[in-house]
């Protein structure tokens, strides 16, 4: 990097499984011109693969291990510090299975993202395949949304969409999903270091206009 240029945003990645979505990231950022930098990934669960994919990116990762804390509050509070040590511009939700206090959110407003697999406001919570595959619908997907106090309910950026075939199972369509999943954010994630996506009161604003309806990525 030219010494002149101002430092890369930092992203901090939290996650709780496989971190499928991290290694998309991770890749993501290994491309010359990716205009952020992961600086550290954060766990809730210590046996995470997500930690040892970034152990293997040379990543700095850290474990806040939510069954050792009585409350909720008690172990935001101790994430919120461990995130405040990093000093991220950005912070990532790839998987990660908390549900996050209203402290928590309100305190990384407009610099916190998540992936939820469906085509928000369907489907917020869990099982969402099964649910698509219950409710006949022909378009299943992914969103990417700025995170807010309500569960899933923050102004969506951006969305991918799959078809649902008759054959489709909730593990069949979980796998097209993922595969759209790893295109997706970093996409957005690029977007929010280049300060081209910013959070408004409810809405998101792209490149200084009111975002009307999501972006969407382009069917292949
Ligand atoms: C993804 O399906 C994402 O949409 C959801 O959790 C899953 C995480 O998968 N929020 P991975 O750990 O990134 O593989």
């Amino acid at each position: 990097m030219n010494a002149d240029q101002p430092p890369l945003p930092t992203i901090l990645v939290l996650a709780s499984g496989s971190g499928t979505n991290l290694q998309a990231l991770i890749e993501a950022n290994r491309e010359r011109d990716f205009p952020g930098q992961i600086g550290a990934v954060g766990c809730n669960r210590p046996n995470a693969f997500a930690l040892e994919r970034a152990a293997q990116a040379h990543i700095e990762t850290f474990v806040v291990d939510h069954t050792k804390y009585d409350s909720r509050e008690e172990f935001d509070g101790a994430l919120m510090q461990e995130i405040r040590r990093h000093n991220p511009d950005l912070v990532v939700l790839a998987g990660f299975m908390r549900i996050l206090t209203t402290d928590f959110v309100r305190a990384f407003r407009g610099k916190l993202l998540n992936i939820h697999p469906s085509l928000l406001p369907k489907y917020t919570g869990l099982n969402t395949h099964q649910r698509a595959l219950d409710a006949d619908d022909a378009l299943h997907g992914v969103s990417v949304h700025f995170v807010t106090e309500e569960l899933d309910g923050g102004p969506v950026i951006a969305q991918a969409e799959v078809a649902v075939a008759p054959d489709d199972t909730a593990e069949s369509l979980a796998e097209k999903v993922q595969e759209k999943e790893h295109i997706l954010y970093p996409i957005v994630v690029r977007w929010f270091c280049e300060g081209r996506i910013q959070l408004g009161s409810d809405y998101v604003t792209f490149d200084g206009e009111l975002l009307k309806k999501p972006m969407r990525l382009p069917d292949n």
